[in-house]
């Protein structure tokens, strides 16, 4: 068994995780981190977790907690900052290690506090570009989507004009107090924000190779997220090489001709659903992805390329049961 600790174990992110290390058959927990809870037992945070966990201790006693394998579920700069504990497999789910440290002050603004490290980590998506150092950095859930959607066509379109539109449940903002987030704002409502600046842009230029007009938009559901991206074909491999990219996976599903991915059959799990298709009237090729933004789009992921990280079953402790059968 591998020794596993969870830092910001209350945050939305850090339950999923927790979710899927129990259901782990290789994964042990020693480590609950939570600067909130510290000192309470597991049950004060959800009453279905017993006396099997450790009770809560601080982050920074977690990631000093011996454990080979840390999760870092906390917010982009607390990520950023932690030094990561020697021979350990660690997976961040913040964008705290997804960037180059020039890009941090414009996209983050703030400088990364440990720029010379950076280049240590590996920014993994398991189904393209799967992990190849024990520092992982988890794609953010919009750029896993657009992502998924682009990455085996980024050869195959033209580079200039790709747009990416996408929508979030309200889970996507995490569980802090805001304005745009409280139900009065969220419900029978639908708007879009960080409009032309949102941290998820650079990540996703930097993996295709060239940059995409992204807009998110929040949308009156707690979870799930859905991307539908545009773009000119310059072949007509689309499909074949979306075909080639997934064929195999059992968490990415290319769905067949005409059948359009949907938020209702990846909500609460870790799959991702994708469709082509091509808009009649200009030729436009349509790229739709779906996936649980807490899903695949963060805890689901992150256990995912842990176990690629650590040689396990690719699928280990992933949500997926009655959802690819
Ligand atoms: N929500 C998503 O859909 C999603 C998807 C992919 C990636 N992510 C990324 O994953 C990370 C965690 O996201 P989340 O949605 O789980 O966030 P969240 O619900 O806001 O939880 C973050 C947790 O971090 C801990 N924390 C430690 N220092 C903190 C501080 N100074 N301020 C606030 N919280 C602090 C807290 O837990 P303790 O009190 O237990 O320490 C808090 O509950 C973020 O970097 C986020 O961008 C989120």
């Amino acid at each position: 068994m591998v020794g596993t600790a969870i830092l910001g174990t209350t945050g939305y992110t850090g339950q999923e995780t927790l979710d899927r290390v129990l259901a782990h058959p290789q994964l042990d927990v020693v480590a609950l981190g939570s600067d909130s809870l510290a000192g309470l037992p597991a049950a004060a945070l959800d009453v279905r977790l017993n006396g099997d966990l450790p009770p809560f201790i601080t982050n920074q006693e977690a990631l000093e907690a011996g454990a080979e394998l840390v999760f870092l579920c906390l917010p982009h700069e607390e990520a950023a900052a932690v030094e990561p504990p020697s021979g350990a497999t660690v997976v961040d789910l913040s964008g705290g290690h997804r960037l180059s440290a020039e890009l941090y002050p414009a996209w983050y603004g703030w400088e990364h506090p440990r720029p010379g490290e950076l280049e240590g980590w590996c920014y993994a998506l398991p189904e393209l570009w799967p992990p190849d150092s024990a520092l992982v950095a988890s794609p953010g859930c919009y750029a896993t989507a657009a992502l998924l959607a682009l990455g085996p066509l980024a050869h195959a379109v033209d580079r200039a004009g790709v747009v990416v539109d996408a929508k979030s449940g309200v889970s996507g903002a995490g569980r802090g107090l805001a304005a745009s987030s409280h139900a009065g704002f969220v419900l029978e409502n639908v708007s879009a924000y960080a409009i032309g600046s949102h941290r998820h842009t650079p990540e996703i230029a930097a993996a295709l190779g060239f940059p995409v007009c992204f807009v998110p938009h929040v949308v009156p559901v707690r979870r799930g997220l859905l991307v539908t991206c545009y773009a000119r074909a310059i072949d007509d491999t689309l499909r074949e090489r979306l075909e080639e990219a997934y064929g195999d996976s059992q968490v990415v599903r290319l769905l067949s001709a005409g059948v359009a991915p949907e938020l209702g059959r990846v909500q609460g799990c870790d799959a991702a659903e994708i469709a082509l298709y091509e808009d009649r009237a200009t030729g436009t090729a349509i790229v739709i992805c779906a996936l649980d933004n807490l899903g695949k789009g963060a805890a689901g992921q992150a256990v995912q390329n842990a176990n690629l990280a650590l040689g396990f079953e690719e699928t280990a402790g992933l949500r997926l049961a009655g959802v690819l059968v």
